[in-house]
């Protein structure tokens, strides 16, 4: 099957926001507990942070982590996490029904973003508490010095504030599961009053309201007009969250998930839009997609794990070679998206619903889906083209026509390289590239195609068997691109 590209260096989209990479740690499971920390580990330093699993997250070059929640930030108070560890209490977490023992908390987290080389993104509790517990928080962080909780910060040993410059006004408050979840009116309000109480300490914080849990929720997309109606002028970013899940165990449903996200955050920027035209406002709306992937697999072992305990085997997914394909078209459909979606976080970093997992005083492995995160995070941050795709395509029950390739061009101006990430969701038949640069005037040398390609879609990686599922290089023949059948692709290029 043939799929030609046509581009042009002057047709863009927009720069992609390295942001888009960032991901997500929450208090949840073994994310922190026996996935970034483990005190007695013999890879751990001698902060109790595991050195095996700093590597992984390092080389994923990840800009910025959200934390500590998620549906956990909606019943925590950000005090019990601060001050010498011993003293702290341990508490319910009615979130997941667990145990927390408060012992990694916000200096734990900050220190261990700083040895990753990663920025904070903070979420604040709005669902229990309000603008004094916001207000207090953000003074402990961030404030120099002079005042209660600032001096606070200083007596727990960090001398200087820890600035931290974005902040998530609660989470998926439209959700019925989450603690103190509110209707569209009382959040709206709620947020918009939090978030003048932020920016009038600091005006440069960059703020994100909630939008809805996901495109299907009975409240989508009336939730998102009213709550921006209250928060036009404080928030800086609408969130977005979406999960994807296998559901029919059909390849080419499943394959086809990213006109789902597409579909979503092109409705969500409608609906900002309308709302920038009602307000007469000349500010535009940026969106944060600051939770998504796959998950399903570990709904039903999930039930049967015991409640009140400290990181329970919660959301592991062990990610198969199928999931993969589908992270590599929903990274994408983020990158095709990135004149609107600034932010985007992989959901979630270490052991939860994410690329990175570890044994309980075991060694640490990158699951399937690492990889085409690794190489979007280390190429997809340049000019996003807007290209056209000639290629077959598919019908299907679900999602209509669907092309049997999903691309996205990528122009390093000073580098001068074109990246074309491709995903071939034909499960029986190779593509063969053909790029038709004409608008660059200059000619293309191949670099290297990296591929990611299993005769397998239910395949995955696990402790014996971490490098099951890897990318390795693609020989080329006589300038023919192919893209193997069921496979995700990066084809480097220089132009001359
Ligand atoms: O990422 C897991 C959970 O999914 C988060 O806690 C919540 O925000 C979402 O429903």
């Amino acid at each position: 099957m043939k799929c030609t590209v046509h581009a042009s260096k002057h047709c863009v989209i927009g720069t992609a926001d390295k942001r888009l990479f960032s991901s997500f740690v929450e208090q949840l499971g073994r994310c922190v507990y026996g996935g970034i920390y483990e005190k007695d580990h013999p890879l751990s330093d001698e902060n109790g942070l595991r050195t095996d699993v700093m590597k992984l997250v390092k080389d994923l070059d990840v800009p910025m982590v959200r934390f500590p929640g998620g549906n956990y930030v909606s019943n925590h108070r950000w005090e019990d996490s601060v001050g010498p560890i011993e003293e702290r209490p341990v508490r319910l977490d009615l979130a997941w029904k667990a145990l927390d023992p408060n012992t990694f908390g916000i200096k734990e987290f900050m220190d261990w973003c700083q040895k990753v080389g990663t920025e904070p993104m903070m979420a604040l509790n709005l669902g229990t508490r309000g603008i004094d517990e916001a207000k207090d928080l953000v003074e402990y962080c961030n404030h120099p010095g002079g005042t209660a909780l600032s001096e606070l910060r200083k007596s727990h040993g960090s001398e200087a504030p820890y600035d931290i410059k974005m902040w998530c006004l609660g989470n998926e408050m439209d959700g019925p599961w989450q603690v103190g979840h509110k209707t569209a009116e009382e959040y709206g309000r709620l947020a918009s009053e939090v978030g003048k109480a932020l920016k009038l300490y600091d005006p440069s914080l960059e703020l994100v309201a909630c939008g809805s849990s996901n495109s299907d929720m009975p409240t989508f997309p009336a939730w998102e007009e009213t709550v921006l109606e209250h928060t036009w002028d404080i928030a800086d970013y609408l969130s977005l969250h979406m999960y994807f899940r296998n559901d029919e165990n059909d390849a080419e449903t499943f394959l086809a998930s990213s006109k789902r996200m597409d579909e979503f955050i092109e409705t969500v920027v409608h609906v900002c839009d309308y709302v920038q035209a009602k307000k007469r406002s000349s500010k535009t709306m940026y969106l944060s997609f600051d939770e998504w992937n796959v998950w399903f697999h570990s709904n039903e072992q999930d039930k049967a794990e015991p409640d009140w305990k400290v990181g329970k085997h919660l959301l592991e997914d062990i990610y198969t070679f199928e999931d993969a394909l589908v992270v590599g078209c929903l990274l994408n459909s983020l990158l095709k998206h990135c004149d609107r979606v600034k932010v985007a976080c992989l959901a979630q970093l270490v052991n939860v619903i994410a690329p990175i997992m570890t044994e309980d005083g075991g060694p640490s492995w990158a699951q399937t889906i690492y990889w085409p995160f690794y190489y979007a995070s280390k190429y997809g941050r340049g000019e996003v083209l807007d290209i056209r795709l000639d290629v077959p395509t598919y019908e299907n029950h679900r999602y209509g026509e669907v092309p049997y390739a999903d691309a996205v061009l990528i122009y390093h101006e000073e580098e001068q390289e074109l990246d074309l990430f491709v995903v071939n969701r034909s499960l029986n038949e190779e593509l063969t590239l053909n790029l038709d640069t004409v608008g660059f005037g200059q000619q293309l040398n191949l670099i290297e195609h990296i591929v990611l390609h299993h005769p397998d879609l239910k395949a995955s990686n696990n402790m014996d068997n971490p490098d099951r599922i890897r990318p390795v290089q693609n020989k080329v023949e006589k300038d023919q691109y192919l893209a193997p059948k069921q496979s995700w692709n990066l084809l480097r290029f220089s132009l001359s």
